[in-house]
């Protein structure tokens, strides 16, 4: 079974009310709202970190079972506030097991291309204690970049200005904006 589309029905926040429906379309959606509003509750609610109320979700127009969340879970990628890199290289921290990838893909989307094509970041090279070698703005990109070594069908990426300047948060925007081989919610 391939995954086109999730929707969650019985949410309740100050900015999304009910329900939301993402669509496996390549679209990217865009949540804003103010700081304390729960957002990254919100989107912990949607990925399953928080438990997922199956009977509040559809999934490709069904109620959600065991299968279909399964499918939901393993076709999706996250991005929380704070992530986390451990003892070893950059590759190492991005492919997290995952064997097989598109390196130039994920560089490309994370906005990491052209610090990797001029050496300022090299795969081999060590991230430090809890990624100390690694400065804010790369922590983030690497995460997206990590997220999007599992090839995931929707990307959820919280507080996704974070740690961005403006002209990466834009062009960043612009990549994704432009791809339509995954679908992104991006949480501002
Ligand atoms: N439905 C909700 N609406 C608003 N706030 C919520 C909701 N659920 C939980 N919260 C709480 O609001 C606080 C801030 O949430 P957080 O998700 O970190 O906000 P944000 O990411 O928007 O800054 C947390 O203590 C969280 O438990
Ligand atoms: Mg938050």
């Amino acid at each position: 079974m391939e995954l086109k589309s999730v929707e969650f029905t019985n949410l309740n926040y100050s900015f999304v009310k009910k329900r939301i429906t993402i669509k496996c379309d390549g679209s990217t959606k865009i949540i804003s709202s103010a700081s304390g509003t729960g957002k990254s509750t919100f989107v912990k609610s949607l990925v399953g970190i928080f438990p997922l109320d199956k009977e509040n979700i559809f999934i490709n127009g069904r109620a959600a079972d065991d299968e279909s969340l399964k499918l939901f879970l393993e076709n999706i990628g996250y991005i929380g506030q704070q992530p986390k890199f451990f003892k070893g290289t950059i590759k190492e921290n991005i492919l997290l097991g995952v064997t097989e990838t598109n390196l130039d893909k994920i560089f490309f989307f994370s906005c990491l291309d052209e610090e990797f094509a001029e050496g300022k970041l090299k795969l081999d090279s060590d991230v430090g204690f809890g990624g100390s070698a690694i400065s804010g703005g790369q922590k983030k990109r690497l995460a997206i970049a990590r997220a999007l070594a599992t090839a995931p069908k929707i990307l959820f990426v919280d507080d996704f200005a974070e740690g961005l300047d403006v002209k990466t948060q834009g062009e960043m925007l612009k990549r994704f904006r432009e791809d339509k081989s995954f679908s992104k919610v991006l949480v501002v």
